[in-house]
């Protein structure tokens, strides 16, 4: 009688207990959903494959390598990320008028745009193509003499249009979205076009009537960086981040995910 009355006592106890530790489990979820109302706005453009991009007529979601990153960098110091999508030649603006609170669009560390906001470290190489319609006889620099080239409003290929027009007269032409040149080129109104290899290779995959060749590296085309405001406290932040995914090999991964291993 006596031993029954004690482990009912027991069972009570270890149910109150146990119970105990169920809401204190709870409570521990709820501070962390609070930590993550934290949000962070990126800046993108969101025509460049693979880096950032809508697949049209599926969703309206923008994905690629850059929003993995961010995700992945932003989800390390506690921020979600929001996306927004803006033509590459107002990104710059964006940062400045604090619009956005970072940019990861592929974007190289220029000289020019270093005077207007911060970058964190390069995180991905790569190299300039001369995009054209195959049969169109441009081989090489010296066939696009008189010829209409396209390239990216603001981008560095601009630039690089630009240099070479220094040496072969060209007619260069620019447009907000990298879809519009290779319209314009399967149109006939452009000739050629300046994208970076990886984007390039993309369309040269699916248009089969393109094709292309490997430009020389200029003084500036170092690679993709992640834009911040001036004097930010997150490039310093995020370039931490950064240097422990390069190391421990998640960034790796992202990249062969998204450019199949190219480096
Ligand atoms: N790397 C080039 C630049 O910085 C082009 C980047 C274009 N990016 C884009 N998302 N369209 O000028």
């Amino acid at each position: 009688m006596k031993k029954s009355f004690l482990l009912f006592l027991t069972t009570i106890l270890l149910v109150g207990i146990l119970a105990a530790c169920g809401t204190s489990d709870k409570k521990d979820g709820a501070a962390g959903d609070k930590k993550d109302n934290k949000v962070l706005i990126m800046g993108t453009s969101a025509d460049y494959k693979p880096f950032e991009y809508i697949e049209t007529g599926k969703d309206d979601e923008i994905k690629g390598f850059d929003v993995d990153l961010a995700k992945a960098l932003a989800g390390k110091l506690g921020y979600k990320v929001e996306v927004k999508d803006i033509d590459f030649s107002g990104l710059i603006q964006a940062l400045k008028s604090k619009q956005v609170d970072f940019v990861l669009a592929g974007m190289t560390p220029t000289e020019k745009r270093k005077k207007n906001v911060d970058f964190s470290d390069i995180y991905y190489k790569t190299n300039q193509m001369l995009v054209t319609k195959k049969g169109s006889g441009i081989e090489k620099l010296e066939d696009l003499k008189g010829k209409t080239v396209g390239v990216q409003l603001g981008s560095i290929q601009e630039t690089k249009a630009k240099d070479i027009n220094k040496t072969v007269a060209i007619k260069i032409e620019n447009r907000n979205r990298i879809p519009d040149l290779i319209q314009e080129m399967k149109a006939g109104r452009f000739d050629a076009a300046i994208i970076e290899e990886i984007v390039a290779k993309g369309y040269m995959k699916k248009e089969t009537e393109l094709t292309g060749f490997k430009l020389d590296e200029g003084p500036e085309e170092q690679g993709s960086a992640i834009a911040f405001p001036k004097d930010s406290d997150l490039t310093e932040k995020f370039n931490k981040e950064l240097k422990k995914m390069q190391e421990n090999g998640e960034l790796d991964k992202l990249v062969v995910k998204w450019f199949g291993g190219e480096q």
